[in-house]
């Protein structure tokens, strides 16, 4: 029989210690979040659901998406015991400089769409944390005002490249001169994706306002105000000569593009070039001679091509058929520091991330974006000791293998 008796106050005391009031409203919202899925769950509250749906959704039935995750799921490390893992430094060199971290940010278009604070929070996320930043042609703040807000980030500049050489070449040349060191060639895209989430949502950039957008007001009023009262969102990067948003987008998807395009750019850059949306073997080969320094096996989030190859898997035959002569990346699925461990593992020198921290930007703009990096900073610093090795450049092929029955 347990003897029961009553408490003594001071023993009550240090239980009915309260944790401070946090007054700042996203950085409450933030605090609990443990995840990338708990942010997305911050996301989906605080945005209206066209923009949740535009950044959450892919092409047709989202299969490329959710296969790509699954992949990830599929990952079964292999860790050896007892090792002094007290150092561990998760930090990598990609493309000739450390970061620290093996992952970079992916380019996104209409990323003031997902917050007011957009690009430039972003780009001075991965400032302060020392990774790579990609800005989109698709970018809803210019290359020189990215530049301004994190002058010392590592800034990656995505192109899309089209027939009419000249707009795409002042891009190249302001990329250039506002110190922007890489340049990513997205390839994926001869046409858009069919994104059906955004066909239902009736989703116009920017926002305009109709019945349903009036009531969604009502349910997100902070997010409108923001937009509202901040500098109109338009592609900062295009300028309005080009159009409507249509004609713009059927003019920098273009479905003329050949390999002798890639060469033509290669002249024209003079820094690091990635070409991004590879998805074959033979086609990474082909780009790497004809002089990129870098693939980025991707299939763009799922968003263009569905039922495409699984980035994942082909990592593995790209490295194997590339040597030292490119550094191979990848992107699509991410959601944990343990998937980006698992590609470096398998040859990929980093992973980019795209909705992880746009989730976090959705949740809580900057405040937000620190929160994804924070979360996938500690899940692969804990994953590195967990699997017993000391820095990311020890990861080898042994120690991940994708399991077939889940
Ligand atoms: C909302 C959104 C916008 C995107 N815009 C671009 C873009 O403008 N250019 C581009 O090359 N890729 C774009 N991407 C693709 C990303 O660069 C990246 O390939 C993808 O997000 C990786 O998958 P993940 O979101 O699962 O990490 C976009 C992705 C999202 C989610």
């Amino acid at each position: 029989m347990v003897q029961r008796r009553l408490p003594r106050p001071s023993e009550l005391r240090p239980l009915l210690r309260p944790a401070p009031f946090v007054w700042d409203a996203d950085e409450r919202r933030l605090r609990r979040a443990a995840s990338i899925a708990d942010l997305r769950a911050i996301a989906r509250k605080r945005t209206p659901r066209a923009v949740f749906d535009y950044t959450d959704g892919a092409a047709d039935g989202e299969l490329s998406l959710q296969r790509a995750r699954r992949a990830y799921a599929r990952v079964e490390f292999s860790p050896t015991v007892l090792r002094d893992v007290s150092e561990a430094d998760p930090s990598r060199e990609i493309l000739g400089q450390r970061a620290s971290l093996p992952f970079a940010f992916a380019p996104t278009g209409f990323t003031r769409m997902m917050h007011h604070e957009g690009e430039r929070a972003v780009a001075s996320v991965a400032q302060e944390v020392g990774i790579p930043y990609t800005l989109s042609t698709m970018g809803t703040t210019t290359i020189e005002d990215v530049a301004e807000a994190a002058p010392s980030a590592r800034r990656w500049f995505q192109l899309y490249l089209w027939r009419d050489r000249g707009p795409a070449k002042d891009l190249v040349e302001r990329a250039a001169a506002a110190g922007y060191d890489t340049l990513m060639l997205t390839v994926d895209t001869p046409v858009g994706g069919a994104r059906l989430r955004d066909v239902r949502n009736g989703l116009t950039i920017p926002p305009t306002l109709s019945l349903r957008t009036f009531v969604d007001g009502a349910l997100h009023p902070n997010w409108w105000f923001n937009l509202l009262t901040t500098e109109p969102l338009r592609f900062s990067s295009l300028e309005s000569t080009y159009g409507t948003v249509e004609e713009m987008i059927n003019r920098v998807f273009d479905p003329a593009l050949t390999m002798d395009d890639v060469a033509w750019l290669r002249d024209a850059w003079s820094g690091k070039l990635v070409i991004k949306g590879i998805q074959s073997v033979d086609d990474a080969v082909r780009v790497v001679d004809a002089g990129a320094d870098a693939v980025l096996l991707s299939n763009h989030g799922g968003r263009q091509l569905d039922r495409a190859p699984v980035p994942l898997e082909l990592v593995e035959p790209t490295v194997q058929a590339l040597g030292d002569r490119a550094e191979v990346l990848v992107d699509t699925g991410v959601t944990h520091g343990a998937d980006v461990l698992a590609a470096v593992a398998l040859g990929a020198r980093a992973a980019l991330v795209g909705r992880a921290y746009l989730y976090g930007l959705m949740a809580g703009g900057r405040l937000g974006v620190e929160k994804a990096v924070t979360i996938l900073a500690g899940e692969i610093l804990r994953t590195l000791q967990l699997i017993g090795v000391n820095s990311v450049d020890e990861l080898r092929p042994s120690h991940v293998r994708l399991r077939t029955n889940g």
